[in-house]
């Protein structure tokens, strides 16, 4: 199992302070992944469990993992941030009553770059033969907010990545390449029902990317 260190849990939970987010989950994987996904950042059920992926999203992420053989043990999961971005809003009970709960929300690019280093140690350190990123936050965070999954997905792209220079108070991109396989958020499905068949189709290709790789 890769672990990142408590040093960089700390200086993640010391550069977030001051924005609306809560906990902290680690990413979770071996050392010598399969893939790396790229996710956006934990929701409600990830904090109560501490492991990504273990909400709606993360099911329907599993079954996609199976459709290509793989299951969670097999890859490395992470997201662009790892604490869990909420905003405030109103639930209405059945009864009428109204209650204030926090609700998930995509993480801002402040957000995004108060946790760039963790994300950055993690493909520093694994170096990952295959890096898919699910959903535009994963994939604008590693190659720029041109990049979008809508014209990208299903999409074998070999390039650097972007990694946070804290001095030049900038991302900049990696002097070597990677392969970037981007993809939907699985949760997207949920939203926009169609979508489903893109995704399952990009899966299919990825099975065979992997397949030719092995
Ligand atoms: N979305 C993410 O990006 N990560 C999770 O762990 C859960 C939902």
């Amino acid at each position: 199992m890769y672990k990142i260190s408590e040093e960089l849990v700390a200086l993640g939970l010391k550069r977030i302070e001051g924005f609306s987010v809560e906990g902290f989950v680690r990413g979770s994987g071996p050392l010598e992944p399969a893939v790396m996904l790229v996710g956006e950042a934990p929701g409600e059920n990830e904090l109560e469990t501490g492991i990504p992926f273990t909400g709606r999203a993360g099911k329907e992420l599993m079954e996609s993992l199976a459709s290509v053989g793989l299951s969670r043990e097999d890859v490395y999961i992470t997201s662009a941030v790892r604490s869990r971005p909420y905003k405030w809003g109103v639930k209405k009970k059945r009864n009428g009553e109204t209650v204030e709960r926090k609700y998930n929300r995509a993480p801002t690019k402040k957000e995004i770059i108060a946790h760039a280093p963790i994300l950055d140690a993690e493909i520093k350190d694994i170096r990952p033969p295959l890096i898919v990123t699910l959903g535009n936050v994963g994939l604008q965070r590693l190659i720029g907010p041109q990049a979008k999954v809508t014209e990208l997905h299903g999409v074998l792209l070999e390039t650097p990545v972007l990694t946070w220079d804290e001095e030049a108070g900038m991302f900049k991109e990696t002097e070597e390449n990677y392969h970037i396989f981007p993809t939907f958020h699985p949760a997207s499905v949920f939203y926009n029902p169609p979508v489903r068949y893109l995704k399952e189709d990009d899966w299919r290709k990825l099975g065979e990317i992997l397949k030719m790789k092995r």
